[in-house]
């Protein structure tokens, strides 16, 4: 038994994929109401693609104030599908377009240009987006976005 059990573990070890970065797996973080409570950059998992990685790092430094799940200010809440499936459907560049120019929703709760900090490149948003639409059930998408973009840094 011990020995069958020694076996089993060390099979899973040779069979595990190797881990690519600390932190949680993508399927671990989404659900239809996303993450409990306030989500911080470092509750989320870090992607394999470079653009995505640069996105999450501007995501942390501003677009988490709200994005996180601040209520009061009526942003979709990152990992949370349900809130996000509608405007993913959209497709990425009428969410990158709104993110950088700025956009009212149909219940009056703004989301400001550029998350409002003016001194954010398009595509330093766009990445932004692009990361949170990934961390958000639209994984397909924003790789495919990735694919399209050439990285500034
Ligand atoms: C001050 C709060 C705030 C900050 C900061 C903020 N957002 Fe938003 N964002 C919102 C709100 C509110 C909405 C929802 C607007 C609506 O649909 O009613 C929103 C919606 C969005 C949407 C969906 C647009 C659509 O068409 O459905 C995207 C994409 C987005 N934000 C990206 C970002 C990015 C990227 C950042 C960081 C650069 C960011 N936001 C920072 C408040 C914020």
């Amino acid at each position: 038994m011990r020995g069958a059990r020694g076996l089993h573990i060390l099979l899973g070890l040779a069979l595990a994929p190797a881990p690519a970065a600390a932190g949680p797996e993508l399927a671990d973080v989404l659900s239809d109401r996303g993450l409990p409570g306030f989500v911080k950059v470092d509750m989320l998992p870090v992607p394999a693609e470079p653009l995505l990685v640069q996105g999450r790092a501007i995501w942390g430094g501003l677009c988490q104030n709200c994005h996180g799940g601040n209520k009061a200010t009526g942003a979709p809440k990152i990992t949370a599908t349900r809130a996000w499936a509608a405007r993913i459907a959209q497709g990425m560049p009428v969410l990158v377009d709104h993110a950088i120019n700025g956009f009212t929703g149909p219940k009056y709760t703004e989301m400001p240009a550029r998350g409002g900090n003016p001194d954010l490149t398009d595509a330093e948003v766009a990445a932004a987006v692009a990361f949170m639409v990934w961390a958000s059930g639209g994984a397909d998408a924003a790789l495919a976005f990735a694919e399209t973009q050439t990285p500034t840094e």
